[in-house]
C-alpha cells in the first residue's frame, strides 16, 4: 500500500481500495501537481472547508463511497455524492475492511459567504483495511476518548500538531501516549501561520518515547 501525504489533513491510501481522507486539494498550498484521484471511498471528518474540501467534485467525477457523520454525509448526498452515513461509535464492514467513527472534539460548520451551515458532530476514523489498523484523528483536541483506542493496537495513527485549531506538540505526545501505536505520523501543520509548528521536533520527541514516528513530507509518499 502507498500513503500519499497531499498536506494538511488530506492523505491518498493506494492500495487493494483506494481511500482519500480529507480531500482538501484545490485550495490546499500544498498540492503543487495535478492528482488523479481514483478513490473507491472518501471519508470526511468534518464539514470544515480545509477538509470537506473538494469532496463532491471528486466523489461526482469518481463515483466513490463519501463516509462521513451522519448530517455531513447528507449534506453531500445533497449535493450529487454517493454516500454511506455513520456516527461517533458506530463501526461498519465495508468491502475494504471495517470503519468505524470515534469522538473528535471540535467544530463541523461549513462557512459560506452569509451563513454558517452546521453539519453535526466531526469525527475521527479507526479502520482496518489489508490486516493494516489506522487511526486518523481528524481536528480535535486532547481527549481522554483517545484511551479507549489503545486496545485496538493501532498501526498507524494520523495525529494533528499544529496547535489553535487542534492540539499542539505537547497534547499530541500525550494522545500518542494514550494511543500507543507503532508509527505516529503527523498533520496539520504549517498550512497556515496559525499552525506552524516542527514536525521534526515532533517525530523526534515520539521516538523519545519509545514509539515510532514517520514524518511524511506533504507532496510523499510512504510505501508500507
Ligand atoms: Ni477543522
Ligand atoms: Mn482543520
Amino acid at each position: 500500500m502507498e500513503i500519499f501525504y497531499l498536506g494538511h489533513s488530506a492523505i491518498y491510501f493506494k492500495g487493494e481500495y483506494n481511500i482519500l481522507v480529507d480531500p482538501f486539494i484545490s485550495n490546499n498550498p500544498w498540492v503543487k501537481e495535478e492528482f488523479d484521484f481514483t478513490p473507491d471511498f472518501i471519508l470526511v471528518s468534518h464539514g470544515h472547508g480545509d477538509h470537506l474540501g473538494d469532496c463532491f467534485d471528486i466523489a461526482k467525477r469518481s463515483g466513490a463511497t463519501v463516509i462521513a457523520p451522519f448530517e455531513l454525509a447528507k449534506f453531500c448526498s445533497m449535493n450529487g455524492a454517493k454516500t454511506h452515513p455513520m456516527h461517533i461509535g458506530g463501526k461498519f464492514d465495508f468491502d475494504f475492511g471495517w470503519l468505524k467513527l470515534v469522538n473528535a472534539i471540535h467544530g463541523s460548520g461549513l462557512i459560506t459567504d452569509s451563513e454558517i451551515v452546521y453539519l453535526g458532530n466531526p469525527c475521527g476514523f479507526l479502520w482496518e483495511t489489508e490486516d493494516i489498523r489506522f487511526y486518523f484523528a481528524g481536528d480535535t483536541g486532547l481527549t481522554m476518548d483517545m484511551k479507549l483506542l489503545k486496545p485496538y493496537k493501532i498501526d498507524y495513527a494520523f495525529l494533528p500538531i499544529g496547535g489553535n485549531f487542534t492540539m499542539d506538540i505537547q497534547d499530541a505526545l500525550r494522545a500518542a501516549e494514550f494511543i500507543s501505536p507503532r508509527t505516529v505520523i503527523p498533520i496539520h501543520f504549517n498550512t497556515f501561520d496559525v499552525i506552524n509548528t516542527s514536525p521534526e521536533e515532533f517525530t523526534r520527541k515520539i521516538k523519545h518515547r519509545g514509539m515510532e514516528s514517520i514524518y511524511i513530507k506533504p507532496g510523499e509518499k510512504l510505501n508500507i
